[in-house]
């Protein structure tokens, strides 16, 4: 069985999505793990409920102690794909070659397009709203050093209205993230 670490900083949706999606047997592997950035967040409400190991990160660790942290519970939990699901820290680089090319991150933007640091969650639909864009979306990309700036895998586009709010944005697009990135995991496992 292929195991399937998430990543998560929030409520955890895209994480749901994941576990709905091996549910319906349409992603051939198990989470084996979830590391969450903090106590309290959604997403390890849903990992209880669904039985999955978790683990929260220490607050205010160095980077050494994180990467080392994040290494040892990595082994433990023996990823095939590493999922960052809404996870809003920097990886350290001795995770990322360590795992290249099995670490993916959704964006909720058309990369290159409002990525890299300070944009995430409603900031950047904020951002696209305010520069009266017609179209955004959302990007699942492999994860490098460089923040939203590894190769790109799958996007999907959405209409930006004259109506749309940085909040209605944020919705439209997230429907579309639940089904993009159980649909990449599924094409980068089923078939490896
Ligand atoms: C998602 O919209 C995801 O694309 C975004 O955070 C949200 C998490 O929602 N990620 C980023 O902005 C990363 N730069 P969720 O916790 O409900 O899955």
């Amino acid at each position: 069985m292929k195991n399937i670490v998430v990543f998560a900083s929030g409520s955890g949706s895209n994480f749901q999505a994941i576990i709905d999606s091996i549910g319906k047997g349409e992603i051939e592997a198990q989470i084996s793990g979830l590391i969450a950035s903090r106590p309290g967040i959604g997403a390890i409400e849903r990992a209880i409920s669904h039985n999955i190991p978790h683990y929260i990160l220490p607050d205010k660790s160095s980077e050494a102690t994180f990467s080392e942290v994040l290494l040892s519970k990595l082994k433990e939990w023996n990823p095939n794909l590493i999922v960052l699901a809404g996870f809003l820290k920097k990886i350290p680089s001795e995770v990322i070659e360590q795992y290249r090319n099995k670490i993916i991150n959704i964006h909720p933007s058309l990369l290159p397009k409002f990525g890299g640091k300070g944009y995430y969650g409603i900031k950047v639909h904020r951002a696209v709203v305010d520069a009266g864009e017609t179209e955004s979306g959302c990007t699942v990309h492999f994860v490098n050093e460089h923040y939203d700036k590894g190769d790109i895998i799958k996007q999907t586009k959405v209409v930006v209205s004259d109506d749309d709010t940085p909040e209605t944005l944020a919705q439209k697009i997230l429907k579309e993230e639940h089904k993009l990135l159980p649909n990449v995991i599924a094409e980068i496992l089923n078939n490896n």
